[in-house]
Protein backbone atom coordinates (compact mmCIF):
# COMPACT_ATOMS: atom_id res chain seq x y z
CA UNK A 1 0.00 0.00 0.00
CA UNK A 2 2.66 2.71 1.00
CA UNK A 3 5.01 1.58 -2.04
CA UNK A 4 1.95 2.10 -4.43
CA UNK A 5 0.90 5.45 -2.71
CA UNK A 6 5.13 6.57 -2.65
CA UNK A 7 5.10 5.50 -6.31
CA UNK A 8 1.60 7.24 -7.52
CA UNK A 9 2.88 10.32 -5.94
CA UNK A 10 6.27 10.28 -7.38
CA UNK A 11 4.05 9.77 -10.74
CA UNK A 12 1.79 12.91 -10.13
CA UNK A 13 4.51 15.61 -9.06
CA UNK A 14 6.09 14.31 -12.91
CA UNK A 15 3.10 14.07 -14.76
CA UNK A 16 0.23 15.62 -13.49
CA UNK A 17 -1.30 19.50 -13.27
CA UNK A 18 -2.81 20.56 -10.66
CA UNK A 19 -6.24 22.17 -11.17
CA UNK A 20 -6.24 25.70 -9.11
CA UNK A 21 -3.13 24.78 -6.95
CA UNK A 22 0.68 25.98 -6.92
CA UNK A 23 2.84 22.55 -9.08
CA UNK A 24 5.63 22.73 -6.57
CA UNK A 25 3.72 21.36 -3.53
CA UNK A 26 5.57 18.51 -1.86
CA UNK A 27 2.45 16.96 -0.16
CA UNK A 28 -0.72 15.69 -1.74
CA UNK A 29 -3.46 13.18 -1.19
CA UNK A 30 -4.16 10.79 -3.04
CA UNK A 31 -7.97 9.65 -2.62
CA UNK A 32 -8.72 5.99 -4.13
CA UNK A 33 -12.09 4.89 -2.55
CA UNK A 34 -15.43 6.24 -1.54
CA UNK A 35 -18.74 5.35 0.07
CA UNK A 36 -21.52 7.24 1.44
CA UNK A 37 -20.15 10.56 3.08
CA UNK A 38 -16.30 9.68 3.44
CA UNK A 39 -13.71 9.00 1.54
CA UNK A 40 -10.53 6.97 1.94
CA UNK A 41 -6.81 7.80 0.67
CA UNK A 42 -4.32 5.40 -0.76
CA UNK A 43 -2.68 4.62 2.97
CA UNK A 44 -5.51 3.49 3.87
CA UNK A 45 -6.66 6.86 6.26
CA UNK A 46 -10.75 7.77 6.07
CA UNK A 47 -11.56 11.01 6.05
CA UNK A 48 -15.04 12.99 5.72
CA UNK A 49 -15.84 14.64 2.81
CA UNK A 50 -16.96 17.99 4.53
CA UNK A 51 -17.26 19.46 0.90
CA UNK A 52 -18.62 16.43 -1.50
CA UNK A 53 -15.79 16.49 -3.54
CA UNK A 54 -16.40 20.21 -5.24
CA UNK A 55 -19.50 20.45 -3.87
CA UNK A 56 -20.66 17.53 -6.24
CA UNK A 57 -21.17 13.90 -4.98
CA UNK A 58 -25.08 15.19 -3.12
CA UNK A 59 -25.82 11.91 -3.14
CA UNK A 60 -22.94 9.86 -1.62
CA UNK A 61 -20.12 8.20 -2.92
CA UNK A 62 -20.02 4.15 -3.88
CA UNK A 63 -23.24 4.28 -5.57
CA UNK A 64 -23.84 1.04 -7.33
CA UNK A 65 -26.83 1.70 -9.43
CA UNK A 66 -25.57 4.90 -10.57
CA UNK A 67 -22.09 2.91 -11.46
CA UNK A 68 -24.36 0.75 -13.31
CA UNK A 69 -26.08 2.74 -15.34
CA UNK A 70 -22.84 3.95 -16.79
CA UNK A 71 -22.01 0.31 -17.99
CA UNK A 72 -25.75 -0.21 -19.37
CA UNK A 73 -25.47 2.85 -20.99
CA UNK A 74 -21.73 2.39 -22.42
CA UNK A 75 -22.62 -1.04 -23.74
CA UNK A 76 -26.06 0.19 -25.24
CA UNK A 77 -24.53 3.56 -27.12
CA UNK A 78 -21.38 4.61 -25.73
CA UNK A 79 -21.43 7.65 -27.66
CA UNK A 80 -23.44 9.75 -29.94
CA UNK A 81 -23.81 13.23 -30.60
CA UNK A 82 -26.58 15.56 -30.27
CA UNK A 83 -25.76 17.89 -32.63
CA UNK A 84 -29.15 18.02 -34.72
CA UNK A 85 -29.60 14.04 -33.75
CA UNK A 86 -30.66 12.74 -30.24
CA UNK A 87 -30.71 9.58 -27.95
CA UNK A 88 -32.73 8.57 -25.46
CA UNK A 89 -30.79 9.27 -22.44
CA UNK A 90 -30.36 13.30 -23.17
CA UNK A 91 -34.40 13.45 -24.52
CA UNK A 92 -35.19 11.75 -21.02
CA UNK A 93 -33.05 13.31 -18.93
CA UNK A 94 -34.34 17.03 -20.59
CA UNK A 95 -38.14 16.17 -19.51
CA UNK A 96 -37.25 15.41 -16.09
CA UNK A 97 -34.92 18.66 -15.44
CA UNK A 98 -38.15 20.45 -17.21
CA UNK A 99 -40.27 18.18 -14.61
CA UNK A 100 -38.35 18.85 -11.44
CA UNK A 101 -37.71 22.81 -12.24
CA UNK A 102 -39.33 26.11 -12.21
CA UNK A 103 -42.71 26.06 -14.69
CA UNK A 104 -41.12 28.64 -16.75
CA UNK A 105 -37.83 26.31 -17.62
CA UNK A 106 -38.73 24.00 -20.47
CA UNK A 107 -35.82 23.07 -22.88
CA UNK A 108 -32.09 22.20 -21.82
CA UNK A 109 -29.11 22.66 -23.82
CA UNK A 110 -26.60 19.75 -22.17
CA UNK A 111 -22.76 20.90 -22.00
CA UNK A 112 -19.81 19.20 -19.90
CA UNK A 113 -19.88 21.52 -17.28
CA UNK A 114 -20.37 24.43 -15.22
CA UNK A 115 -18.42 26.55 -16.65
CA UNK A 116 -19.40 25.84 -20.54
CA UNK A 117 -23.03 26.33 -18.51
CA UNK A 118 -22.09 29.43 -18.10
CA UNK A 119 -20.40 30.89 -21.54
CA UNK A 120 -23.29 28.88 -22.81
CA UNK A 121 -26.38 31.04 -20.96
CA UNK A 122 -24.24 34.01 -22.11
CA UNK A 123 -24.10 33.36 -25.68
CA UNK A 124 -27.58 32.22 -25.35
CA UNK A 125 -28.65 35.85 -24.34
CA UNK A 126 -26.56 37.86 -26.86
CA UNK A 127 -28.10 35.66 -29.68
CA UNK A 128 -31.61 36.21 -28.02
CA UNK A 129 -31.83 39.76 -28.32
CA UNK A 130 -29.86 39.89 -31.97
CA UNK A 131 -33.39 38.08 -32.54
CA UNK A 132 -35.61 40.14 -30.99
CA UNK A 133 -34.20 43.37 -32.36
CA UNK A 134 -31.80 44.52 -29.65
CA UNK A 135 -28.25 43.51 -30.94
CA UNK A 136 -27.21 46.44 -28.59
CA UNK A 137 -27.40 43.80 -25.68
CA UNK A 138 -24.09 42.51 -24.93
CA UNK A 139 -23.38 43.20 -21.04
CA UNK A 140 -23.98 40.94 -18.34
CA UNK A 141 -23.41 41.77 -14.62
CA UNK A 142 -22.35 39.82 -11.83
CA UNK A 143 -21.30 40.01 -7.94
CA UNK A 144 -17.89 41.13 -6.64
CA UNK A 145 -15.91 38.03 -5.60
CA UNK A 146 -18.39 35.43 -7.19
CA UNK A 147 -17.13 32.56 -9.09
CA UNK A 148 -18.58 31.20 -12.66
CA UNK A 149 -15.47 29.19 -13.76
CA UNK A 150 -12.41 29.07 -15.78
CA UNK A 151 -13.53 29.46 -19.78
CA UNK A 152 -13.09 32.52 -21.00
CA UNK A 153 -17.01 33.92 -20.94
CA UNK A 154 -17.16 32.32 -17.19
CA UNK A 155 -13.94 33.77 -16.18
CA UNK A 156 -14.57 37.46 -17.01
CA UNK A 157 -18.22 36.90 -15.60
CA UNK A 158 -16.04 35.53 -12.28
CA UNK A 159 -15.36 38.30 -10.17
CA UNK A 160 -12.10 37.04 -8.03
CA UNK A 161 -9.54 39.25 -9.35
CA UNK A 162 -6.49 37.05 -8.24
CA UNK A 163 -7.74 34.25 -11.06
CA UNK A 164 -8.54 37.20 -13.60
CA UNK A 165 -5.38 39.03 -13.46
CA UNK A 166 -3.03 36.20 -14.92
CA UNK A 167 -4.95 36.03 -18.03
CA UNK A 168 -6.28 39.86 -18.82
CA UNK A 169 -7.44 41.20 -20.95
CA UNK A 170 -10.79 39.36 -20.56
CA UNK A 171 -13.94 39.06 -22.51
CA UNK A 172 -15.39 42.55 -22.42
CA UNK A 173 -18.85 43.73 -21.30
CA UNK A 174 -18.66 41.75 -17.80
CA UNK A 175 -19.30 44.25 -14.97
CA UNK A 176 -19.62 43.73 -11.50
CA UNK A 177 -21.68 45.17 -8.38
CA UNK A 178 -21.47 44.56 -5.04
CA UNK A 179 -22.01 41.34 -2.87
CA UNK A 180 -25.17 40.71 -0.87
CA UNK A 181 -22.88 40.43 2.85
CA UNK A 182 -25.00 40.64 5.31
CA UNK A 183 -22.50 40.39 8.35
CA UNK A 184 -20.79 43.61 7.11
CA UNK A 185 -23.34 45.72 6.00
CA UNK A 186 -23.78 48.82 7.53
CA UNK A 187 -27.48 48.59 7.05
CA UNK A 188 -28.39 45.08 7.46
CA UNK A 189 -28.08 45.50 11.39
CA UNK A 190 -30.18 48.70 11.79
CA UNK A 191 -32.99 48.17 8.59
CA UNK A 192 -31.85 46.50 5.74
CA UNK A 193 -32.59 48.76 2.39
CA UNK A 194 -31.45 46.35 -0.03
CA UNK A 195 -28.15 48.53 -0.71
CA UNK A 196 -26.84 45.31 -2.40
CA UNK A 197 -29.34 44.95 -4.88
CA UNK A 198 -29.44 48.46 -5.39
CA UNK A 199 -26.20 48.32 -6.12
CA UNK A 200 -26.69 46.23 -9.39
CA UNK A 201 -29.14 49.16 -10.82
CA UNK A 202 -26.45 51.61 -10.00
CA UNK A 203 -23.86 49.47 -12.32
CA UNK A 204 -26.97 48.67 -14.91
CA UNK A 205 -27.48 52.52 -15.34
CA UNK A 206 -23.83 53.58 -15.01
CA UNK A 207 -23.10 51.41 -18.07
CA UNK A 208 -26.53 52.33 -19.90
CA UNK A 209 -29.27 49.64 -19.37
CA UNK A 210 -29.99 49.57 -23.47
CA UNK A 211 -26.36 47.81 -23.58
CA UNK A 212 -27.17 44.93 -20.88
CA UNK A 213 -28.39 41.43 -21.53
CA UNK A 214 -28.24 40.08 -18.61
CA UNK A 215 -27.83 40.01 -14.44
CA UNK A 216 -25.98 36.43 -13.47
CA UNK A 217 -26.19 35.63 -9.94
CA UNK A 218 -25.80 32.27 -8.08
CA UNK A 219 -28.53 31.83 -5.52
CA UNK A 220 -26.11 31.68 -2.44
CA UNK A 221 -22.87 32.89 -3.27
CA UNK A 222 -20.17 30.68 -2.25
CA UNK A 223 -16.49 32.77 -2.50
CA UNK A 224 -17.06 35.12 0.30
CA UNK A 225 -18.56 32.59 2.36
CA UNK A 226 -22.03 31.15 1.61
CA UNK A 227 -23.70 34.69 1.35
CA UNK A 228 -27.34 34.37 1.62
CA UNK A 229 -29.06 37.45 0.38
CA UNK A 230 -31.15 39.22 2.99
CA UNK A 231 -34.83 39.01 2.79
CA UNK A 232 -36.29 40.74 -0.43
CA UNK A 233 -32.87 40.97 -2.34
CA UNK A 234 -34.19 38.20 -5.15
CA UNK A 235 -37.78 40.26 -5.63
CA UNK A 236 -35.74 43.39 -6.03
CA UNK A 237 -33.19 41.65 -8.33
CA UNK A 238 -36.53 40.52 -10.63
CA UNK A 239 -37.83 43.63 -10.68
CA UNK A 240 -34.52 45.73 -11.50
CA UNK A 241 -33.77 43.18 -15.02
CA UNK A 242 -37.65 43.53 -15.44
CA UNK A 243 -37.87 47.15 -15.62
CA UNK A 244 -34.58 47.49 -17.67
CA UNK A 245 -35.62 44.29 -19.81
CA UNK A 246 -32.80 42.23 -18.60
CA UNK A 247 -32.92 38.82 -18.43
CA UNK A 248 -31.62 36.65 -14.47
CA UNK A 249 -29.49 33.81 -14.83
CA UNK A 250 -29.42 32.24 -12.39
CA UNK A 251 -26.13 29.99 -11.82
CA UNK A 252 -26.95 26.57 -9.65
CA UNK A 253 -23.65 25.13 -10.85
CA UNK A 254 -23.10 24.58 -6.87
CA UNK A 255 -27.10 25.48 -5.21
CA UNK A 256 -29.30 22.89 -7.78
CA UNK A 257 -30.04 19.06 -6.81
CA UNK A 258 -31.11 19.42 -3.39
CA UNK A 259 -27.79 21.72 -1.84
CA UNK A 260 -30.09 24.25 -0.24
CA UNK A 261 -33.30 22.51 0.31
CA UNK A 262 -35.09 22.16 -2.83
CA UNK A 263 -34.55 20.76 -6.34
CA UNK A 264 -33.64 24.60 -7.50
CA UNK A 265 -32.16 27.19 -5.62
CA UNK A 266 -34.60 29.87 -7.19
CA UNK A 267 -37.15 27.40 -5.80
CA UNK A 268 -36.04 28.29 -2.17
CA UNK A 269 -35.83 31.63 -2.34
CA UNK A 270 -39.07 32.43 -4.84
CA UNK A 271 -37.63 33.72 -7.74
CA UNK A 272 -37.86 33.32 -11.45
CA UNK A 273 -34.78 32.82 -13.13
CA UNK A 274 -34.75 32.87 -17.35
CA UNK A 275 -32.10 31.15 -17.65
CA UNK A 276 -30.63 28.46 -14.90
CA UNK A 277 -26.70 26.79 -15.58
CA UNK A 278 -26.58 23.75 -13.41
CA UNK A 279 -23.74 21.14 -13.47
CA UNK A 280 -22.04 19.04 -10.77
CA UNK A 281 -24.81 17.64 -8.25
CA UNK A 282 -27.02 16.42 -11.72
CA UNK A 283 -24.81 13.24 -11.79
CA UNK A 284 -23.26 13.79 -8.40
CA UNK A 285 -20.36 13.61 -10.13
CA UNK A 286 -20.29 10.32 -11.25
CA UNK A 287 -19.58 11.60 -15.40
CA UNK A 288 -19.35 14.74 -16.20
CA UNK A 289 -22.24 16.83 -17.20
CA UNK A 290 -23.31 20.53 -17.00
CA UNK A 291 -25.99 22.64 -18.84
CA UNK A 292 -28.71 25.53 -18.98
CA UNK A 293 -32.39 25.38 -18.07
CA UNK A 294 -34.02 28.02 -20.74
CA UNK A 295 -37.38 29.35 -20.19
CA UNK A 296 -40.30 29.76 -22.91
CA UNK A 297 -39.34 33.28 -23.42
CA UNK A 298 -36.06 32.99 -24.71
CA UNK A 299 -36.35 29.96 -26.10
CA UNK A 300 -39.58 31.44 -28.50
CA UNK A 301 -37.30 33.55 -30.91
CA UNK A 302 -35.42 30.48 -31.30
CA UNK A 303 -38.44 28.46 -32.09
CA UNK A 304 -40.65 30.77 -34.06
CA UNK A 305 -38.18 30.99 -37.09
CA UNK A 306 -35.15 28.46 -38.57
CA UNK A 307 -32.41 29.95 -36.87
CA UNK A 308 -29.40 27.97 -35.88
CA UNK A 309 -27.91 28.51 -32.25
CA UNK A 310 -24.10 28.13 -33.27
CA UNK A 311 -22.48 26.72 -30.64
CA UNK A 312 -22.26 23.01 -29.52
CA UNK A 313 -19.50 20.58 -27.55
CA UNK A 314 -18.97 17.10 -28.76
CA UNK A 315 -19.23 15.94 -25.42
CA UNK A 316 -22.62 17.73 -24.62
CA UNK A 317 -25.05 15.93 -23.14
CA UNK A 318 -23.34 12.51 -23.72
CA UNK A 319 -25.47 9.34 -22.90
CA UNK A 320 -23.75 8.12 -20.21
CA UNK A 321 -23.47 11.51 -18.58
CA UNK A 322 -26.68 11.49 -19.11
CA UNK A 323 -27.56 7.83 -18.26
CA UNK A 324 -25.77 8.61 -14.90
CA UNK A 325 -27.69 11.84 -14.10
CA UNK A 326 -31.28 9.86 -14.48
CA UNK A 327 -30.04 7.36 -11.87
CA UNK A 328 -28.54 9.71 -9.79
CA UNK A 329 -31.97 11.43 -10.10
CA UNK A 330 -33.61 7.98 -9.04
CA UNK A 331 -31.43 8.10 -6.11
CA UNK A 332 -32.30 11.53 -4.54
CA UNK A 333 -35.93 11.14 -5.71
CA UNK A 334 -36.74 7.85 -3.79
CA UNK A 335 -34.63 9.10 -0.83
CA UNK A 336 -35.79 12.56 -0.80
CA UNK A 337 -32.58 14.32 -0.61
CA UNK A 338 -33.82 18.26 -0.75
CA UNK A 339 -36.48 17.53 1.38
CA UNK A 340 -34.14 15.87 4.09
CA UNK A 341 -31.47 18.41 3.87
CA UNK A 342 -34.23 20.80 4.20
CA UNK A 343 -35.70 18.53 7.58
CA UNK A 344 -31.97 18.74 8.95
CA UNK A 345 -30.64 21.99 8.47
CA UNK A 346 -30.78 23.59 11.70
CA UNK A 347 -29.09 20.47 13.14
CA UNK A 348 -26.75 21.16 10.90
CA UNK A 349 -26.64 25.19 11.80
CA UNK A 350 -26.29 23.67 15.46
CA UNK A 351 -23.90 22.19 15.59
CA UNK A 352 -21.46 24.90 13.58
CA UNK A 353 -22.91 27.17 16.17
CA UNK A 354 -21.87 25.85 19.10
CA UNK A 355 -18.32 26.54 17.96
CA UNK A 356 -19.20 30.53 18.89
CA UNK A 357 -17.51 30.50 21.79
CA UNK A 358 -14.00 30.42 19.61
CA UNK A 359 -12.77 33.84 19.81
CA UNK A 360 -11.73 33.67 15.98
CA UNK A 361 -15.28 32.29 14.83
CA UNK A 362 -17.01 35.57 13.66
CA UNK A 363 -20.11 34.40 11.79
CA UNK A 364 -21.82 31.08 10.87
CA UNK A 365 -23.67 31.24 7.44
CA UNK A 366 -25.29 29.33 5.09
CA UNK A 367 -28.70 27.66 4.18
CA UNK A 368 -29.64 23.76 3.77
CA UNK A 369 -26.31 21.93 3.46
CA UNK A 370 -24.24 24.61 2.06
CA UNK A 371 -22.38 26.63 5.20
CA UNK A 372 -19.21 28.59 5.92
CA UNK A 373 -17.54 29.80 9.04
CA UNK A 374 -16.34 33.40 8.90
CA UNK A 375 -12.55 33.28 10.63
CA UNK A 376 -11.98 37.01 12.60
CA UNK A 377 -9.54 38.60 14.65
CA UNK A 378 -12.03 39.07 17.50
CA UNK A 379 -16.28 37.83 17.70
CA UNK A 380 -17.21 41.24 19.28
CA UNK A 381 -15.40 44.26 16.54
CA UNK A 382 -15.64 41.80 13.99
CA UNK A 383 -11.81 43.07 13.37
CA UNK A 384 -10.80 41.20 9.97
CA UNK A 385 -7.50 38.64 9.98
CA UNK A 386 -4.39 40.39 8.59
CA UNK A 387 -3.43 38.76 5.22
CA UNK A 388 -0.72 37.23 6.71
CA UNK A 389 -2.72 35.19 9.30
CA UNK A 390 -4.99 34.66 6.35
CA UNK A 391 -2.18 32.80 4.64
CA UNK A 392 -0.26 31.62 7.73
CA UNK A 393 -3.26 30.03 10.06
CA UNK A 394 -6.39 29.39 7.44
CA UNK A 395 -4.36 28.21 4.82
CA UNK A 396 -1.09 27.31 6.43
CA UNK A 397 -2.61 25.61 9.50
CA UNK A 398 -6.39 24.97 9.54
CA UNK A 399 -6.80 23.94 5.69
CA UNK A 400 -3.77 21.14 6.63
CA UNK A 401 -4.61 20.51 10.58
CA UNK A 402 -8.36 19.90 9.23
CA UNK A 403 -7.50 16.79 7.00
CA UNK A 404 -4.59 15.66 9.29
CA UNK A 405 -8.29 15.37 11.69
CA UNK A 406 -9.84 13.59 9.16
CA UNK A 407 -11.78 16.40 7.71
CA UNK A 408 -12.18 17.46 3.97
CA UNK A 409 -13.42 20.72 3.44
CA UNK A 410 -12.19 23.92 1.99
CA UNK A 411 -10.37 26.85 3.64
CA UNK A 412 -10.97 29.99 1.13
CA UNK A 413 -9.23 33.41 1.50
CA UNK A 414 -10.37 34.62 -1.75
CA UNK A 415 -12.37 36.75 -0.60
CA UNK A 416 -13.43 36.87 3.12
CA UNK A 417 -11.71 34.06 5.33
CA UNK A 418 -13.58 31.35 5.74
CA UNK A 419 -13.55 27.59 6.19
CA UNK A 420 -16.53 26.08 3.86
CA UNK A 421 -18.55 22.83 4.57
CA UNK A 422 -20.95 21.25 1.97
CA UNK A 423 -21.34 17.48 2.74
CA UNK A 424 -22.95 14.96 0.35
CA UNK A 425 -26.84 15.24 1.02
CA UNK A 426 -26.74 12.27 3.01
CA UNK A 427 -25.47 13.49 5.80
CA UNK A 428 -26.97 13.49 8.81
CA UNK A 429 -26.63 14.16 13.14
CA UNK A 430 -23.68 11.70 12.90
CA UNK A 431 -21.50 13.72 10.67
CA UNK A 432 -22.12 17.26 12.20
CA UNK A 433 -20.99 16.27 15.22
CA UNK A 434 -17.60 14.55 13.40
CA UNK A 435 -17.18 18.04 11.46
CA UNK A 436 -18.25 19.83 14.49
CA UNK A 437 -15.20 17.73 16.61
CA UNK A 438 -12.79 18.49 14.05
CA UNK A 439 -13.50 21.93 13.50
CA UNK A 440 -13.00 22.87 17.38
CA UNK A 441 -9.99 21.28 18.09
CA UNK A 442 -8.59 23.25 14.54
CA UNK A 443 -10.00 26.30 14.91
CA UNK A 444 -9.13 26.59 19.27
CA UNK A 445 -5.36 25.70 17.95
CA UNK A 446 -6.05 28.60 15.43
CA UNK A 447 -6.89 30.77 17.85
CA UNK A 448 -4.02 30.44 20.45
CA UNK A 449 -1.73 31.10 17.01
CA UNK A 450 -3.31 34.79 16.60
CA UNK A 451 -3.54 35.08 20.14
C1 LIG B 1 -21.40 28.93 -9.34
C2 LIG B 1 -20.45 28.24 -10.26
N1 LIG B 1 -20.53 28.44 -11.58
C3 LIG B 1 -19.71 27.83 -12.45
C4 LIG B 1 -18.73 26.96 -12.00
C5 LIG B 1 -17.82 26.29 -12.98
O1 LIG B 1 -18.09 24.94 -13.06
P1 LIG B 1 -17.03 23.89 -13.66
O2 LIG B 1 -15.90 23.81 -12.69
O3 LIG B 1 -17.83 22.62 -13.77
O4 LIG B 1 -16.61 24.39 -14.99
C6 LIG B 1 -18.62 26.71 -10.64
C7 LIG B 1 -17.61 25.77 -10.13
O5 LIG B 1 -17.41 25.58 -8.97
C8 LIG B 1 -19.48 27.37 -9.74
O6 LIG B 1 -19.40 27.18 -8.41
Amino acid sequence: MTTDHQELGELARKHLWLHMAPQNGDTMTIIDKGDGCYVWDTEGNRYLDGLSGLFTVNAGHGRPEIAKAAGEQATDLGYFPIWGNAHPPAIKLAARLAKLAPPNLNRVFFTTGGSEAVDTAWKLARNYFKLVGQPQRTKIVSRQHSYHGTTFGALSITGIPAIRQPFEPLVPGALHAQAAYPYRCAFCDSACNLQCANDIERVIEAEGAETIAAVILEPVQNTGGSLVPPEGYFDRVRKICDDHGILLISDEVICAFGRVGSWFGAQRFGYEADLLTFAKGVTSGYAPLGGVLISDRVAKPFLDSDNTFFHGLTFGGHPVSCAVALANLDVMERENLPARVKSYESEFRAALEGLKDIPIVGDIRGIGYFYSIELVRDRVTRERLTEQECKEVLKGFVGPRLLELGLLCRADDRAEPVVVLAPPLVAGPEQFAEMASALRVALTEAAAKIG
